[in-house]
C-alpha cells in the first residue's frame, strides 16, 4: 500500500520516525511529506533512509512530474503525525501553501491526523471547532492523550504513540477480504470510541468521589472492536485493567474531561459510552487537604449536577451509532428492563446495553449479564466473561451499522 506520511512542525515530530519505520517494515511504500517547520525538528536525510523515498516540502520541486498532487492522487491513506495547530487549521480551511496542503487536498485516500500541543492550545475553541470540522468531513482523528508534554508540564495534547497511530491508520484501510489475524472484520474501515472505567470528582487534592467501575467492560469493548478492524480511540477513565494494545488511549479523571474528550472524538462511526460517569461534581473544590479542624463533626458537600454526556452526544451527533451504558441494582428481570427502556427513550441513545450490579455483581473481571435495547425493546442477550459478552455487543453494533448504511438511516 502506498501511505503517505506527512508531518508538521511540532516536538513530536521526531516521533514520526518510529511510524515510518513501522509502516516500511511492514512492506507499506511510504512518501514522507514533512511541513517546513517539520524539517527544523527532523532531519531530511533521516526520513529520506527510513521511508526509502525521496522527501521535499517543496511545492516547485520536480515541477515535470507534478509533485503536487501526484503524491497526493496516488495515495491509498494519509496519515498526519504529529498534526499541529497550524496544519489543523489549514486543513480544516483547505489552505493549499506547501506541499502537505496540495498532496492532502489532491487526494481522496482516508486522512488520519495524530494531533500534538500544549493543553492550553488543544483546548482553544479554535483548534476544537477545526477538529470537529476535519472529523465531520471524514477525518480521523487519533489522540491526543493525556500525559508529559515538551516542558515539565503534562495534560491532554500529547501525541498518542506512534504505533496506536499506525494501528488506527491501517485499521481504516484494513482488506475486508484478508483473513483476519484476530477475530472477524465486520468493523472494517470504521472509526469506534469507547469511555470506560470511572470518573473521579476531587474533594481537595488528596481525596475524591468515586465509583467502583474497573474499566474492564469498556476495555474488553475496545479490544472486541479493533479485533473486528475498527480504529479504536479508548476514554479510559482511571482504568484498573491495563489497555489493549493497537488502540489509541487518552486518559482522563474527571467527567468534564471525558465529555471533552469524547466531544473532541466525535463524530466517530460508533460513540460507546460504558464508563461510569459521576452524575455529580463537588462544589469549591479545595486547594489544600480539608483537615478534621476545618470540616468539623459532621461536614457538608455541595455538589452541583455535571451534564449528561450520553444524552449531548446522543443528542449532536446523529451521524453516528450512539451505544449507552446502563448499570443497575433492580433485582427484578422485568422491572430492570422496563428501566432501561425507559433510559432509552430520555437519553436518545440508538442502543442501551443493560447490566445488573451489586455488591457482588458486575465489578471487576467476573462474569457479567447484558440486555441490549432499541427503541423496539430487547434485542439481544449475553452472559459470561467480559471479554465474551464484549464480542456479542460489537456483534450487534456490526450488524446494526451494516442495517443502517443499507437503509441509508443514520446518515443525516
Ligand atoms: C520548540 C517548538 C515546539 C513546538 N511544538 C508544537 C506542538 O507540539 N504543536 C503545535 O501545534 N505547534 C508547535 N509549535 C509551533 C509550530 O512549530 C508553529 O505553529 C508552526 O507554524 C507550525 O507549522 P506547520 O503546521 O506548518 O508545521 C512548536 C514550536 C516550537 C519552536
Amino acid at each position: 500500500m502506498r501511505v503517505v506520511v506527512g508531518i508538521s512542525g511540532g516536538i513530536a515530530a521526531y516521533k514520526a520516525a518510529l511510524a515510518i519505520r513501522e509502516l516500511v517494515l511492514a512492506g507499506h511504500d511510504v512518501h514522507v511529506v514533512p511541513t517546513a517547520s517539520a524539517l527544523r525538528f527532523i532531519g531530511r536525510p533521516t526520513l529520506e533512509a527510513l521511508s526509502r523515498n525521496p522527501v521535499t516540502d517543496e511545492v516547485f520541486d520536480d515541477v515535470a512530474s507534478v509533485r503536487h498532487v501526484a503524491l497526493g492522487q496516488r495515495a491509498d491513506l494519509i496519515v498526519v503525525l504529529p498534526a499541529t495547530a497550524n496544519t489543523i487549521a489549514k486543513l480544516a480551511h483547505g489552505l493549499a501553501d506547501d506541499l502537505l496542503g496540495t498532496t492532502i487536498l489532491a487526494s481522496r485516500a482516508p486522512l488520519v491526523l495524530a494531533p500534538a500541543m500544549h493543553t492550553e492550545m488543544w483546548e482553544q475553541a479554535a483548534v476544537q471547532a477545526n477538529v470537529r470540522l476535519l472529523a465531520e468531513r471524514g477525518a480521523t482523528i487519533v489522540g491526543p492523550v493525556a500525559g508529559q508534554l515538551t516542558g515539565a508540564d503534562s495534560g491532554l495534547g500529547r501525541m498518542a504513540e506512534p504505533a496506536d497511530v499506525v494501528a488506527a491508520a491501517l485499521a481504516l484501510v484494513a482488506d475486508p477480504a484478508a483473513p483476519g489475524a484476530a477475530g472477524t472484520d465486520a468493523l472494517a474501515g470504521r472509526s469506534v470510541v469507547i469511555s470506560a472505567g470511572g470518573t473521579r470528582e476531587p474533594i481537595d487534592p488528596v481525596r475524591f468521589l468515586g465509583n467502583r467501575s474497573s474499566g474492564a467492560m469498556g476495555v474488553a469493548l475496545a479490544e472486541a472492536a479493533r479485533d473486528a478492524g475498527a480504529a479504536v480511540t479508548l476514554v479510559g477513565a482511571n482504568l484498573h485493567v491495563p489497555a489493549p494494545d493497537g488502540v489509541a488511549l487518552v486518559e482522563v479523571e474527571t467527567t468534564a474531561q471525558l465529555a471533552e474528550a469524547m466531544e473532541a472524538h466525535a463524530p466517530a462511526d460508533v460513540l460507546v459510552m460504558a464508563a461510569a460517569v459521576a452524575d455529580y461534581r463537588v462544589d469549591g473544590v479545595s486547594d489544600g487537604k480539608r483537615s478534621k479542624e476545618e470540616w468539623g463533626e459532621a461536614p457538608t458537600l455541595t455538589l452541583t449536577q455535571n451534564p449528561d454526556i450520553l444524552a449531548g452526544l446522543a443528542q449532536r451527533a446523529r451521524q453516528n451509532l450512539v451505544v449507552g451504558f446502563a448499570a443497575e441494582t433492580e433485582a427484578d428481570d422485568t422491572a430492570l428492563i422496563h428501566r432501561g427502556r425507559a433510559k432509552l427513550a430520555r437519553k436518545g441513545a440508538d442502543l442501551l446495553v443493560v447490566n445488573r450490579v451489586g455488591h457482588d455483581e458486575g465489578f471487576g473481571s467476573v462474569a457479567t449479564r447484558v440486555s441490549v435495547l432499541d427503541a423496539s425493546g430487547v434485542i439481544a442477550e449475553a452472559h459470561g466473561a467480559k471479554a465474551s459478552v464484549a464480542r456479542e455487543i460489537i456483534e450487534v453494533i456490526a450488524t446494526r451499522i451494516a442495517r443502517d448504511q443499507r437503509t441509508g438511516e443514520g446518515e443525516a
